[in-house]
């Protein structure tokens, strides 16, 4: 195993990720915590936006610097291997940001890799003595150390993990299997294995309980925790009417073929009572959330549970860094709507080291089929903010209608597959149209379709016009109470991908 200390870089989790792909098992500690074992066989110091010198700064855990072990130091990394080891590193002249040339020198960490790359830097300190023992292995274009070593241990200035460093996995490849040695024998399936072993030995017999709405994350950590505990994990689904169509049938029948005791609850009475009458979005927001909450904890409240699943990935562990740490007592929760203080079930986080697409790997091998592991997000409040304005049971009833359509369309004409994310949604006006010689007033509903990076930002999808009249004709001809059909045709930013 691969040890990649956090130092709090942007770049921490594709360092982690591009190690895994190698074939090795790599896990993200914090430097605070970190506990070697007979298992490590080399560390990887990340990069950080602290500066070495500053007070409070980050230090190399003294484990780390008496293990023995080969370490690799990128960027705040190097810095720390140098004050560490008894060189010096000072505020440079001139900050190297971007793509850069250095020029290499022969090195087991350099092995096929041209003598000359262009790397990606990021930095404002500069490493100005070497250690003693030490030599310098790469230099920056403008006379700066990008590299050293003393033979065990390797130092980078670049990035070699970010995708514009020419070479840079081929650097990374270079330092677990020929400095640190390890063979490549990790896969999902073993991750899997050593998750169900560690989940059984932290619950016990103990009682599980997981809200479970079908997301990707949730369903899969479910299907590994019913793997490790079986019938002491209780998912429970809540049915708040704001389903895709048919999905209330659907995530209950996939979660019973996977194994999982489930309680299924229709509570979508009680959300379209409670939303009844509102109309700004964040209040409609707030109430799915809460209701969600109530409903959720009747149900758990005669189960007797210790522990609360949460299909927590890597991407929400950075995000909210801060609070989920250490935390075992609920804060607030994402995935649940902010589930109250004083709840003290203990949090079971099973994939908070993977990344969305190892998430859907591991599914695949637990068996969820591909045609569920691969859905497109979904928001937790449902059709709720695509609905706009006021939400009740009959403008669901019209949504599910067109967006199943629309889907299923996109499906046809093999679009949906190329789609980050496409829905409907149901505007709160209405306008004249003519239906078989008669004045028709119909609702209004905007087609969204984008390509999406995680869903920070954002480009509206170029649906082939003859498809994009095909499904306008056969949503107005299918769902009479809809008369007009617009297609979005706007970026986030400005807009977001949700209509509200
Ligand atoms: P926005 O609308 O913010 O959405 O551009 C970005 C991505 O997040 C999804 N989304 C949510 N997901 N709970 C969720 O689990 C929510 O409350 C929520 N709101 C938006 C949205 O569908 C898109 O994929």
């Amino acid at each position: 195993r691969i040890v990649v200390l956090d130092y709090g870089s942007q770049y921490t989790m594709l360092l982690a990720r591009r190690i895994r792909e190698f074939g090795i098992l790599c896990t993200v500690e914090h430097p605070s915590s970190v506990v070697l074992d007979k298992d490590v066989k080399g560390i990887v110091l990340s990069g950080g936006p602290q500066s070495v010198y500053e007070s409070g700064s980050l230090d190399i855990p003294k484990e780390v610097l008496t293990a023995g072990l080969p370490i690799l130091g990128i960027c705040y990394g190097m810095h720390l291997m140098v004050k560490n080891f008894g060189g010096t590193v000072s505020r440079g002249k001139k900050a190297e940001y971007g793509l850069t040339p250095v020029s290499l020198e022969d090195s087991k960490l350099l092995t096929d890799v041209p003598r000359t790359i262009t790397a990606w830097m990021s930095h404002g300190d500069e490493v100005t003595t070497l250690p003693p023992c030490y030599r310098t292995i790469a230099r920056s274009g403008n006379g700066v150390v990008a590299g050293m070593t003393d033979g065990r241990n390797y130092a980078l200035q670049f990035h070699p993990e970010v995708h514009h460093t020419q070479c840079g996995t081929k650097i990374l490849e270079n330092f677990v299997l020929k400095v640190c040695d390890v063979s490549r024998n990790w896969k999902i399936s073993d991750f899997a294995y050593e998750q169900v072993e560690k989940i059984r030995e932290i619950v016990g017999n103990k009682k599980v309980i997981a809200g479970l709405s079908g997301g990707v994350d949730s369903t899969v950590a479910a299907v590994l925790t019913a793997r490790a505990i079986g019938a002491n994990l209780t998912g429970i689904f809540v049915n708040h009417g704001l389903m895709r169509k048919d999905e209330e049938c659907e995530v209950p029948e996939v979660m019973k073929t996977l194994g999982i005791n489930l309680r299924v609850v229709d509570a979508s009475d009680t959300f379209f009572r409670k939303l009844h009458g509102v109309t700004d979005p964040e209040r409609k927001r707030k109430i799915i959330g809460e209701t969600f909450i109530e409903v959720f904890e009747g149900e758990a409240s005669d189960i007797d549970a210790d522990f609360l699943l949460q299909g927590t990935i890597y991407s929400d562990v950075i995000e909210s860094a801060a609070s989920s740490r250490t935390s075992d007592k609920i804060k607030s929760h994402h995935n649940v709507g902010g589930l109250p203080e004083n709840m003290k079930l203990k949090l079971l986080e099973p994939l908070r080291e993977l990344f969305k697409d190892e998430v859907r790997a591991l599914g695949k091998t637990l068996g969820i089929s591909s045609k569920f592991i691969d859905r497109q997000p979904f928001p937790g409040p449902g059709l709720g903010v695509r609905i706009l304005g006021e939400v009740d049971a009959e403008k669901a009833r019209i949504l599910k209608e067109v967006d199943d359509i629309f889907l299923k369309t996109l499906e046809e004409y093999g679009e949906k597959g190329k789609i980050w994310q496409a829905f409907a949604v149901l505007l709160p006006v209405k306008s004249v149209g003519v239906k078989g010689d008669r004045r028709a007033y119909g609702y209004v509903v905007a087609l969204r379709a984008v390509h999406s990076a995680e869903g920070m930002t954002a480009s509206w999808y170029e649906i082939p016009h003859a498809v994009l009249r095909e499904i306008s004709s056969r949503i107005t001809s299918r769902v009479p109470e809809v008369g007009r059909v617009t297609y979005d045709i706007t970026d986030k930013p400005p807009a977001t991908i949700e209509w509200e």
